[in-house]
């Protein structure tokens, strides 16, 4: 379905179209009441009939209630002790905005009107849970006799201060608009999503005033990055490096993400099993959260100075492929000694880091990346795995995923784990063996994270795609890391 367009309106009733009133145990608001009033009493006749109780999802609708020439009212419930309720009621509204209609949201309760922070927070749950990935399907938005209506669902958010709320409201729909690229690239097949394709979304972001630059193999050899280049190398696609700067503050040390884009993992010559392979075009969830907050961040105009790094290769088997047992130099000068040709984001991710910090100096540098399936088995797919070596930064992530709801868990990290990864012939293993595949991994990121710089490392194999369908996404790629570090930024990192 086309996405709705969002406006705001004064907290009035408009007739027409598909409206919404919410309620909690309480009952209805004085705008429900003047709506009841109109239909003679049959609201909260049916309200009474019904047991209505507002519990949170608890939803009647009521067709071309009489007295009025709406085409349905909607009665749903908010009634919660939860946390992000607007955003997951939003989305649970999603489905009433229909392709040329109008859907009016009164945004109040018993209790008086909605802030605008809860007003905005609508929007975005029905922007996100509007989305649905149907690019691919030929008989789109057809209604039951065959007929395709395109046009946009619009919804208008009646509040009770529009101009403030539309402030807010525009910001976090840029955010939004960040987590469903995050999700198109994810969700879109490997086929269409090379290297090159996923860099040219990377120079889209320069119309928002973002300066981006895209690196090919050859300046990535001339910058010794042989160990990311070595994951490509089995690939007839170019490797690429895209590196987005968003200049929203002068400030000297910038905040730097670096993103895991494997656009595709066969595993190389280590060949995964071809059960469920088709989801490795999944692989670069990290570069797609990356472009995705960078896009947030340049749509609402962030008073920060980010910059976002995606590493972009291929992993295929091929006569040229990197083998088991290859020895390659990164670009910090460490070698590295490839045990198996699966564990390739590490080796896409060290040069990425070494670059980043060389180039950049950041004051932090958090990495994204669907790098080990061992992450799902500890956390399954409703925590992303947090590795860092600073208390501070932990804690701030922590915190914005308990906002968000894109929650991350901390596990440890620490010198007997990094002993797991020495090698008999280099400097380091690509893999540490059977035990703790998450952490070994991160071990192996940290050995190129410079002392003394605060780095975190989020794993989000378990999070980034096979998501469960909830109120706020139809399911698949969730576009995970996109507002959870939006909003890490907006806390503790913008002026
Ligand atoms: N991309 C995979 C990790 C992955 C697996 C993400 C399943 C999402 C779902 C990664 O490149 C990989 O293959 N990791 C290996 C590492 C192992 C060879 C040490 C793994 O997890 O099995
Ligand atoms: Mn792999
Ligand atoms: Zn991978």
């Amino acid at each position: 379905m086309p996405l709705p367009s969002l406006s705001t309106s004064a907290l009035e009733y408009s007739d027409g179209g598909i409206g919404v009133l919410f309620l909690d145990a309480d009952g209805l608001s004085d705008l429900g009441k003047a709506i009841d009033e109109k239909a003679s009493g049959h609201v909260s006749h049916v309200l009474e009939t019904a047991d209505f109780k507002g519990k949170l999802k608890e939803k009647i609708e009521i067709p071309a209630p009489p007295g009025t020439v709406m085409e349905r009212l909607v009665l749903c419930g908010v009634a919660s002790d939860e946390p992000l309720v607007w955003t997951n009621i939003g989305g649970t509204l999603a489905r009433f905005a229909k392709p040329g209609k109008t859907l009016t949201l009164y945004c109040e309760t018993n209790d008086g009107s909605l802030s605008s922070d809860e007003v905005a927070a609508l929007g975005e749950g029905i922007k996100l849970g509007a989305y649905s990935f149907s690019k691919y399907k030929s008989k789109k938005y057809k209604d039951d006799n065959g007929e395709k209506d395109d046009s946009d669902p619009s919804v208008v958010l009646a509040c009770s201060d529009p101009s403030a709320t539309d402030a807010v409201l525009m910001q976090r729909l840029a955010i939004a608009d960040g987590t469903l690229l995050a999700r198109n690239l994810v969700n879109t097949p490997p086929n269409d999503l090379g290297p090159e394709e996923f860099a040219e979304e990377a120079e889209k972001l320069a119309e928002l005033g973002a300066e981006v630059t895209i690196l090919g193999e050859a300046e990535m050899a001339e910058l010794e990055m042989r160990a990311l280049l070595g994951v490509g190398q089995g690939s007839r696609r170019e490797s690429k490096l895209a590196i987005i700067e968003w200049k929203g503050a002068k400030q000297d040390k910038p905040v730097c993400f670096v993103g895991k884009g494997v656009v595709f993992d066969t595993g190389g010559i280590s060949l995964k099993p071809s059960g469920g392979m088709e989801d490795m075009k999944g692989d670069m969830g990290g570069a797609a959260a990356v472009i995705g907050l960078m896009k947030a961040l340049a749509g609402r105009k962030a008073k920060v100075h980010a910059v976002g790094i995606l590493g972009l290769v291929e992993n295929m088997p091929d006569g040229n492929a990197q083998r088991p047992g290859d020895i390659v130099t990164s670009k910090s000068g460490q070698t590295i000694e490839i045990i198996n040709t699966d564990a390739e984001g590490r080796l896409v991710l060290c040069d990425a880091l070494t670059y980043t910090q060389e180039r950049f100096d950041p004051k932090i540098v958090i990495d994204l990346a669907t790098l080990t399936g061992a992450v799902m088995v500890a956390l399954g797919q409703h925590n992303a795995g947090l590795f860092s070596n600073d208390d501070a930064l932990s804690e701030q992530l922590i915190d914005a995923g308990h906002d968000t709801g894109e929650l991350v868990w901390r596990l440890p990290i620490g010198p007997k784990y990094d002993k797991m990864i020495d090698s008999k012939f280099a400097d380091m293993k690509n893999t540490g063996g059977r035990f703790a595949g998450s952490i070994t991994a991160a071990q192996f990121l940290h050995r190129f994270v410079d002392k003394e710089r605060p780095w975190a490392h989020l794993d989000i194999a378990g999070t980034a795609f096979g998501s469960p369908k909830t109120d706020t996404n139809s399911g698949w790629a969730s576009g995970f890391g996109v507002r959870l570090l939006d909003r890490l930024v907006a806390d503790h990192y913008e002026e």
